[in-house]
């Protein structure tokens, strides 16, 4: 055959295939999502995504031991607290499990960046992301307090906020609040695109933060919405968001690409519990090969053009970008 192009020239070999790679990942890119419970020599597993745990701050540092030696700098935080109200009480305590969590990490492991994640649903005993009116989540009492929690984040030490409960206004809120008390240098890392999905089943296991109610449907998006996306991606950074999250991963992958082209921040993707759940679920069985699929739902969410990954793989990913198999 005459052939002026053969694309299989260029994937004769690894090292060609790799010289020729269009998408390159850096373990730095990593971020590990991670739960804090309250008590003591707490390890417990979370039934519906094995692998992963709560951790009671006493056993914590070993968690992060792990990372830092799995070349995973970054974490994200969630709390479990022991009692839940219907004001979130335990969102915004000076003594509250990640305000400790947070001063005992930056203590122990100053060189690994803490992320808190802000929202009020661990800590409602309804489970809604607000403060209720009635059966609805009130916006703006509701903003009030993550703006409170935020800021108690930053007075522990964290080195960076990410609100995920999808109230308007949140981000303005939590800029002026870090502002007004001289934490001009936090980041916000805002789940911008966070749609209503039912990938986040089980997390709401792992932090009891199901919603004793209806659903989130009234204040996360709509999964069949695509401009709504750019609009709240620029609109958090109007309000002054230093980086936005598409999730989940997945199946947004669209969206990240379509907020990456839109924006000029870093994009965050972020690969929840689900889709965790789902790989792990099926490896057991046989029927995938579970280092591949992770492999590949990485490259896919960088080729899509994430700059940041959370991930409950994240030090697998870590070392599948050190074998060169990712990036
Ligand atoms: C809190 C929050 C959730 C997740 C991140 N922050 C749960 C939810 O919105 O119901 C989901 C993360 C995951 O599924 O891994 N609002």
């Amino acid at each position: 055959m005459e052939l002026l192009q053969r694309s299989r020239r260029l994937r004769g070999s690894e090292v060609l295939r790799r010289m020729v790679r269009e998408t390159r990942a850096d373990a730095s890119s990593l971020i590990y999502p991670m739960f804090v419970v309250e008590g003591s020599n707490v390890k417990e597993e979370i039934s519906s995504m094995p692998g992963q745990y709560r951790w009671s701050l006493d056993r914590f540092p070993e968690k992060l031991e792990e990372l830092a030696e799995a070349g995973v700098s970054s974490y994200m935080l969630f709390g479990i607290p022991a009692v839940k109200d219907e004001v979130a009480s335990g969102a915004y305590a000076e003594d509250g499990i990640v305000q400790r969590a947070v001063r005992l990490a930056k203590e122990r492991y100053p060189e690994l960046y803490c992320i808190t994640d802000v929202c009020l649903c661990e800590y409602t005993s309804h489970g809604h992301c607000g403060m209720l009116k009635g059966q609805e989540v009130d916006n703006d009492p509701s903003v009030e307090l993550l703006a409170r929690t935020a800021l108690s984040h930053a007075q522990a030490g964290a080195d960076m906020v990410a609100p995920s409960d999808m109230m308007d206004g949140r981000v303005l809120a939590i800029r002026e609040a870090l502002d007004g008390a001289d934490f001009t240098t936090v980041p916000i890392m805002a789940y911008s695109v966070k749609y209503a999905s039912g990938f986040y089943g089980p997390f709401r296991e792992a932090a009891d933060s199901a919603p004793a109610f209806g659903d989130r449907r009234a204040y996360q998006m709509d999964v069949h919405n695509r401009r709504e996306a750019i609009k709240k991606a620029l609109q958090d950074i109007d309000q002054g968001a230093d980086i936005v999250m598409v999730k989940p991963a997945m199946s947004f992958l669209d969206l990240v690409r379509e907020v990456h082209d839109v924006v000029d921040v870093p994009v965050a993707a972020y690969s929840v519990s689900g889709e965790y759940a789902m790989v792990k679920a099926a490896a057991a069985q046989g029927w995938i090969d579970e280092e591949r699929i992770v492999g590949e739902m990485a490259s896919s969410a960088f080729r899509a053009g994430a700059h940041i990954y959370l991930t409950y793989y994240a030090e697998l990913v870590a070392k599948l970008i050190d074998e060169g198999v990712v990036g």
